[in-house]
């Protein structure tokens, strides 16, 4: 049996180690503040005193904690550095690529094997088939711990050896969502400015989705092919739709920040000789630095 420790029972940790229980594994847990590993007992999990004990009891050593400081704490906690030795520790808490990448020198001086991951989804969400957790470090740990990812989610996405991989595509995710998520706020407050339900704005957002989802990865392959060609929409529509989005969200007496600053983005990238292209073309303009206002 798969011998699992789970180091942070937060809502992300708990969550983890439910999981793995769940698919049958022996999982050791510990969290620094006692009293979060009751129910966890209660469903079967053995709970360690401290995390070098936890680390000595298992072979996948699964961190998930609030921070980078919250991960150093316990790597520098008595004992865990010589029970790392031949183990593989499977870094979930979220940290940035700088941090990622300090976290496997550690690990890696430690003679462990490493591999970093991003969750993608909250607590509730994890265990589904279509749970995206990035993963990445050496394929040989990243063989190791498959399983362990397994219970966790369906869809891991493996990007490589590259041990800031993970941390960096969960920055281009969230660059994302954040951005769609200021672009849809602003919409809710337009739509109920105008007198309208923002559930049905809602509703009609949620019916957009997959196929906005499939028009995004259309515009990654024309970015990836650096092929800007008019394929599906040219930049040129974009330019004016947002315009017109600006004027109306200032006509209607709303904060227009968010609205004045993709129009700009695409006016430049229209300025910049790419209004004939494809809508992609504007990350053209993103490759550069800024230029001032
Ligand atoms: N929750 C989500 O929706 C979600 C989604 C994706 C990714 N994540 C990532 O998952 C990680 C954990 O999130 P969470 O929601 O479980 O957070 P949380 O509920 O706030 O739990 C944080 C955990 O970190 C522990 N901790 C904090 N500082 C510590 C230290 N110095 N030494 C040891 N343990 C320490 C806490 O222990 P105490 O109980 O002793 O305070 C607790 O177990 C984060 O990196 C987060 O970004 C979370």
């Amino acid at each position: 049996m798969k011998q699992v420790a789970v180091l942070g029972l937060g809502q992300m940790g708990t969550t983890l180690a439910q999981l793995l229980l769940r698919a049958g594994m022996e999982v050791q847990v510990w969290n620094r503040t006692a009293g979060r590993s009751t129910a966890l007992a209660d469903a079967g999990a053995i709970v360690a005193g401290n995390p070098a004990a936890a680390v000595r009891a298992a072979q996948v050593i699964v961190i998930c904690v609030h921070d980078h400081a919250a991960v150093r704490d316990i790597l520098d906690a008595d004992g865990v550095a010589t029970a790392l030795a031949g183990k593989v520790l499977v870094q979930l808490t979220t940290t940035s690529p700088q941090e990622a990448r300090a976290i496997a020198e550690t690990v890696a001086a430690l003679h462990a094997g490493h591999l970093a991951g991003a969750i993608q989804v909250a607590p509730e969400q994890m265990g589904q088939p279509d749970t995206t957790i990035l993963v990445s470090g050496p394929a040989a740990d990243h063989d190791r711990v498959r399983d362990v990812l397994a219970a966790l989610g369906g869809n891991i996405v493996y990007l490589g050896e590259q041990a800031d991989a993970a941390a960096t595509m969960d920055l281009a995710t969230l660059s994302y969502i954040y951005g769609a998520a200021a672009g849809f706020f602003q919409g809710a407050a337009l739509a109920e400015r105008a007198g309208m339900d923002v559930r049905t704005y809602g509703d009609i957002a949620q019916a957009m989705a997959p196929s906005f989802a499939a028009f995004l990865r259309h515009e990654a392959e024309a970015i990836a092919t650096d092929d800007y060609a008019i394929t599906q929409s040219p930049l040129s529509i974009s330019v004016d739709a947002t315009r017109r989005i600006e004027e109306a969200v200032r006509a209607a007496g709303l904060n227009a920040e968010v609205p004045a600053l993709v129009a700009k983005l695409l006016r430049n990238a229209a300025q910049a000789g790419y209004a004939r292209e494809e809508f992609a073309a504007v990350v053209k303009v993103l490759r550069e630095p800024a230029h001032a206002a």
